[in-house]
């Protein structure tokens, strides 16, 4: 791994090897259908679609059987799968890390992108790249808490209104140079780490917060699967017009 004075090129890479256990679909939920294909399909397509991506790596449960069969047309030369996946989402992330070294550069920047957030908008990621594309760290996007947040007791009893100044949901992609991302990786306790960002910061370096679309939202439960539908028709609809 070297460190280029050439442009810094930018990949994706998508952790795809969960079980999801909250969404109990009976298989992986990155398989479970929405709008006529698997769930990974559209978040997959989309990065590859994107001009600016130029690699798209997905990392998968070693087991998986399922991948191959999806629909990868138009995906065919940008596309790596990863059969690496860890015990945790940031295991995954760091095997898959490690995996693509051989394609990657230290000042890469490297579009850590949940499969199960099938929603990203092309101007989204062009938000991102514009807004972090010159920093030494990196960011990621999130959205501002709109909501009043309640501390509760054990017996799920308002105790108190927390303020939500300076507070933000986190979402992605998180976008970092790859050799930020995966030292951050290697330091932290990869079993408490529950993004990419808490590793980064856990160095002391202070990510970008770039404002996102609450329309990326990750699938969780079953009827994440009904919003993700609506909002997926209504792009495709305008994207028609
Ligand atoms: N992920 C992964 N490796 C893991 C766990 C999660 O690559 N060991 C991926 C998931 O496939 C998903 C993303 O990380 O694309 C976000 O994780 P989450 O929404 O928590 O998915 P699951 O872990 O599959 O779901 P659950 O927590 O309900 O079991
Ligand atoms: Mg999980």
């Amino acid at each position: 791994m070297t460190a280029k004075t050439s442009a810094a090129r930018y990949v994706a890479l998508i952790p795809a090897a969960g079980s999801g256990l909250r969404m109990g679909a009976g298989m992986p939920k990155q398989y479970a259908p929405l709008a006529g294909r698997p769930l990974i399909e559209h978040a997959v397509h989309r990065l590859c679609a994107h001009p600016r991506i130029e690699q798209v790596f997905v990392v998968l449960a070693p087991g998986d059987t399922q991948f191959n069969r999806c629909d990868w047309q138009g995906c065919e030369a940008k596309l790596s799968a990863l059969y690496c996946g860890g015990e945790t989402r940031a295991a995954s992330v760091f095997n898959g890390l490690l995996a693509a070294n051989d394609a990657l550069d230290a000042n890469d920047w490297v579009l850590v992108h949940d499969a199960a957030r099938p929603c990203l908008d092309a101007t989204d990621i062009d938000r991102l790249i514009a807004e972090i594309g010159d920093s030494e760290v990196g960011g990621l996007l999130a959205v501002p808490v709109a909501d009043t947040l309640k501390r509760a007791n054990a017996a799920q009893e308002a105790v108190q209104t927390e303020g939500r100044d300076h507070l933000w949901r986190a979402q992605t992609p998180q976008m970092f140079r790859y050799r930020v991302l995966i030292e951050a990786l290697r330091r932290a306790d990869i079993a408490a780490v529950t993004d990419e960002s808490s590793a980064v910061e856990q160095m002391g370096a202070k990510p970008r917060l770039v404002q996102g679309s609450a329309a990326n939202f990750k699938i969780t439960y079953p009827e994440d699967l009904v919003l993700a539908e609506l909002i997926l028709a209504r792009t495709s609809q305008s994207a028609g017009k």
